[in-house]
């Protein structure tokens, strides 16, 4: 597996990565767009194949995960977690003390993942996600204070 910066170049296969992970996938467009924005790193993997992806954006000393998804074929490999560990370092490097993110309170693998690398439960959002003709669902907010993470 290789993991590296995402550059605009990546967009088709951070889209790809994206689209296999996710049910309603951003496409090239929204990549260009949000690694164009201030503060914002990107880290794609790749096995063979565009595997996954991680987005963070860092503003002053806070910073947010934007997306981390691993397409299925390479689940349960340690992917996420060295997209994670490379986002949490741009955090830390960019200078943030402290991280947050937002995961549908029944995704357990995403908050069996966060959890193991120290993220603890910061508040509830109701309602937060739009699950369409399956109604709404709450976001669990989750911090993990990076001054005292072990990156
Ligand atoms: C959540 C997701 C990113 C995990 O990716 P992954 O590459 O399989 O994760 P890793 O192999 O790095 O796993 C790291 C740790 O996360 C936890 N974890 C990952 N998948 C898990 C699962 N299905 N059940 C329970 N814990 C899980 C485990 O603690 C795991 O460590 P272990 O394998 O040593 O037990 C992936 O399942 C995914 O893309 N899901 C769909 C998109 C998504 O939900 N993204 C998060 C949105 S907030």
């Amino acid at each position: 597996m290789k993991l590296h910066p995402a550059l605009p170049d990546h967009a088709p296969a951070l889209a790809s990565a994206h689209a296999q992970a996710f049910d309603r996938p951003w496409d090239e467009t929204d990549f260009r767009e949000i690694l164009a924005q201030p503060g914002v790193a990107g880290f794609l993997a790749e096995a063979g194949d565009a595997a996954g992806v991680a987005l963070v954006r860092i503003v002053g000393e806070e910073a947010e995960i934007l997306t981390v998804g691993v397409a299925p074929w390479a689940r349960r490999r340690g992917v996420a977690r060295a997209l994670m560990a490379a986002a949490l370092g741009a955090a830390r490097g960019g200078g943030a003390r402290e991280i947050f993110l937002e995961v549908d309170v029944g995704n357990l693998s995403a908050i069996g993942l966060y959890a193991d690398l120290g993220f603890v439960r910061a508040g509830l959002r109701r309602g937060y996600y739009d699950r369409g003709a399956d109604g709404r669902a709450d976001a669990l907010v989750m911090r993990l204070d990076l001054t005292n993470a072990d990156l």
